[in-house]
């Protein structure tokens, strides 16, 4: 559980478009690693390189290095599958199976991954994984209800479920909170703070406050213009990047004069 990422060099393409160009970085278990930008730099696109998501699409592709504790994820013998069962993600609107059980949806993930499990292994991993993420205390007398009766909220806090369900090593969050109203997302941002004890948290957000109160360190993105790859500008610490940053672009759009 919790495991580092290093990136080399990686550029991230859609058929001949260089959509992220030349990023390399490291990712440190247990902490919380915040990814912020101007809309379009390629956040999204570059998160789900991590997980093997982008070449689901027809024409994307990578070239250059993901480790995870060393080992290569686009290794010619790695199966995407399992990298995605290590490298789990959460995207920006909450996506339950509408018709399945609140059960059912915490499991959804496991019974891909694993043939037969006994019943009582399936409650235990249903109640941990609830535990874990905030939402067993809400749900526990009525797991057999659909999960599209649940607020916004407690959604994502049941997609958060699914995806540590399986025990991934690293949590992948795209703008987990974008659609939540504030109270939930500040039950999201304790629930973050909790999870990172456990994993390597990454989360895109445009909301600067939240990737001040959330993260450890946070990476700046930026794009030179319509059609210009984004670019890794600078990573540091969150305190550092917020009051003292070493990139002038950095420092316009953490106070605000762009972006
Ligand atoms: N499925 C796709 N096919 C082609 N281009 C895409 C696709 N998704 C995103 N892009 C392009 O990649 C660039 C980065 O987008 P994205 O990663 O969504 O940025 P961000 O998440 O930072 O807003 C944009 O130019 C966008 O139009
Ligand atoms: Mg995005």
């Amino acid at each position: 559980m919790s495991k580092r990422i290093d990136v080399g060099d990686l550029n991230v393409y859609y058929s001949s478009f260089l959509a992220v160009e030349g990023v390399s970085m490291a990712i440190e278990p247990r902490s919380v690693t915040a990814f912020i930008g101007p809309s379009g730099c390629g956040k999204s696109t570059f998160i789900r390189t991590l997980n093997r998501m982008h070449e689901v699409i027809p024409g994307a592709r990578v070239q250059g290095k993901v480790l995870l504790d060393g080992e290569d994820l686009y290794g010619s013998s790695v199966d995407p599958v399992t990298v995605r069962r290590q490298v789990g993600m959460v995207f920006q609107r909450p996506n339950p199976f509408p018709t399945m059980s609140i059960r059912d949806n915490v499991l959804a993930g496991m019974k891909l991954n694993s043939n037969r499990m006994s019943k009582s292994t399936a409650n235990e991993v249903v109640e941990r994984s609830l535990q874990g993420a905030n939402l067993w205390n809400e749900v526990k007398d009525r797991l057999d209800k659909p999960g599209s009766g649940l607020s916004g909220g407690q959604q994502q806090r049941l997609c958060i479920a699914r995806a540590i369900a399986v025990q991934p090593d690293v949590l992948l969050m795209d703008e987990p909170c974008s659609a939540l109203d504030p109270i939930s997302t500040l039950a999201i941002e304790d629930l973050i703070a909790e999870l990172k004890q456990s994993y390597t948290i990454v989360i895109v957000t445009h909301n600067m406050q939240q990737a001040a109160r959330v993260s450890d360190r946070t990476a700046f993105f930026n794009i030179a213009g319509t059609g210009k790859p984004g670019k890794l500008i600078e990573m540091d610490e969150t305190t550092k990047i917020f009051t003292n940053p070493s990139v002038k672009a950095t420092e316009d759009y953490v106070s605000g004069r762009f972006g």
